[in-house]
């Protein structure tokens, strides 16, 4: 196999999260350097990528296949070390702990947490795995960065091993209050795995504060400003964790970029005209997940159809629904529930000409998501919660004319930075749609204002600098303060 060998067996700068940031692609492809993985998309590997490259870094991941042995190999420069995960660890560690143990429980419960005793044994197992391959791989004195909810545990198992790393953690989903928090009933397990690390980073200032107060809560820690105190048995404080919030941003670059490059912009012109060229297009964009608030989103423009604010002839919503853990059942069931939705708008109020939703269950190459966004009038970003979401900050980056008006959840990290979008509780269904009304009727010169502030802010916070000042902090040395 063309498999290029890893530069090194130990490694200064470590990254570590369930996925490896590529995906396994036919190797005649021409744009996979010839080994058979492509890089995935996506802002995180972008902005750790230039560091993997010129550091000693290495990323530890799972490579996606059940059952498959992968040995460690290196793809455009970055060292890359799988972790192998037998079907049933899929079953146990993945779909069930991960997302539908964790996932729901921290998305405010919007479906129902399952709690088995044999996922959270795989769990742990599981996180000891990926412990275990940064343990043998990692330098004396490296940096170790944690990614996700998928891996609470590894913080504290690094830490007993290696005392000699540097941990960061970052959260990238939202961190639920601990009245919610409570249900867990392995809530001491995970909040220990998390104090292990000498940062933790998460998306907005009350995920923060909600893990210290479960920190306290339920691990009787102290907390001084952002600072964990973990107490030994004796009462003794034997760790200081920081706990902040750095909220993830995109590859500004490459939107912006690919929203300026003309075939794009071509097939942006292309796409409207493929849909009759209606005087309006609305636009979401999501994971098919029940953290997203798709069926609110559809209720409210059928309810806008039906008393004819908006009429079929005028206006199509784009729905992308990317497919996502379909061997979930709350998946599964949630798939059903909006295809039945989008058949009952179209079947009511299509026309032969025109259509009401334009519903599409694939995922798309980046240059298509942008020529979507050029193409869309009012972006809709309804989320019931959300860690970020960066669909919101990607239509905002592509928006070079200033133009286009963003409908945006306050239930979404990303609200905290886009102040002037048109902000909504999805659940106020009357709200969505006057939001969705103005969004469509919005006086260009409104529109414009909004926009502008909306782009400075995304085009000054990047991923880059997103990654450059968590990094910056857990350099940071713990000022000891037990006043
Ligand atoms: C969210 C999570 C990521 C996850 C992604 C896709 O953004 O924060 O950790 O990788 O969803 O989900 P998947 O289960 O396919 O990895």
């Amino acid at each position: 196999s063309p498999t290029k060998k890893p530069t090194a067996s130990k490694f200064d700068f470590m990254v570590v999260s369930n996925r490896l940031p590529v995906d396994r692609c036919s190797s005649d492809g021409n744009d996979d350097g010839g080994d058979g993985w492509r890089r995935s998309p996506g802002g995180l590997v972008t902005a750790l990528a230039p560091m993997m490259t010129k550091s000693d870094g290495a990323w530890v991941g799972w490579h996606g296949a059940p059952d498959e042995t992968v040995r460690p190999f290196s793809h455009e420069g970055m060292d890359l070390v799988p972790v192998q995960l037998s079907s049933h660890e899929v079953e146990l560690y993945y779909e069930g702990f991960s997302n539908a143990t964790i996932w729901p429980l921290y998305h405010d419960v919007i479906a129902p947490p399952e709690f088995h005793r044999t996922w959270w044994d795989s769990y742990r197992q599981v996180n000891k795995k990926f412990a275990d391959a940064i343990i043998r791989h990692a330098a004396e004195g490296a940096t170790v960065w944690v990614q996700d909810y998928q891996l609470q545990l590894v913080p504290r198992m690094l830490r007993e091993a290696r005392p000699d790393l540097k941990i960061g953690f970052f959260n990238h989903i939202p961190f639920p209050p601990p009245e919610i928090f409570a249900q867990l009933p392995w809530r001491r397990e995970i909040i220990d795995g998390l104090l292990g690390a000498d940062l933790l980073g998460f998306q907005r200032p009350s995920d923060a504060g909600n893990f210290m107060r479960s920190a306290r809560r339920f691990l009787g820690a102290s907390v001084k400003q952002q600072q964990v105190h973990v107490k030994g048995p004796d009462g003794e404080v034997t760790h200081i964790a920081r706990a902040q919030a750095f909220p993830i941003s995109i590859d500004v670059d490459q939107i912006r970029e690919l929203a300026a490059r003309p075939d794009i912009i071509e097939r942006a012109k292309q796409i409207r005209k493929d849909l009759g060229d209606p005087k309006t297009i609305l636009l979401g964009v999501d994971r098919l997940d029940y953290t997203k608030g798709i069926g609110h989103r559809l209720k409210a423009f059928e309810e806008l159809l039906r008393e004819g604010s908006i009429k079929v002839e005028d206006a199509t919503l784009i729905q992308v629904a990317s497919p996502s853990r379909e061997r979930v059942e709350q998946y599964r069931l949630l798939r059903e529930e909006i295809e039945g939705t989008v058949g009952h708008i179209n079947g009511t109020y299509d026309t032969i000409q025109n259509t009401a939703v334009r519903y599409l269950h694939h995922s798309y190459p980046v240059e298509e998501m942008v020529a979507l966004y050029l193409a869309a009038d009012v972006m809709l970003v309804t989320a019931l919660r959300d860690g970020m979401n960066l669909v919101a900050k990607e239509y905002v980056t592509a928006r070079s004319e200033d133009d286009g008006a963003l409908v945006l959840s306050e239930f979404a990290g990303a609200a905290d930075q886009l102040k002037q979008a048109l902000l909504i509780n999805p659940h106020d269904i009357d709200g969505l749609k006057s939001a969705i009304l103005r969004a469509v009727n919005l006086p260009p010169k409104e529109a414009r204002r909004r926009m502008k502030l909306m782009r400075k802010q995304i085009l000054d916070h990047d991923v880059d600098h997103w990654s450059a000042e968590f990094l910056a902090a857990l350099e940071e040395k713990v000022v000891r303060d037990d006043s």
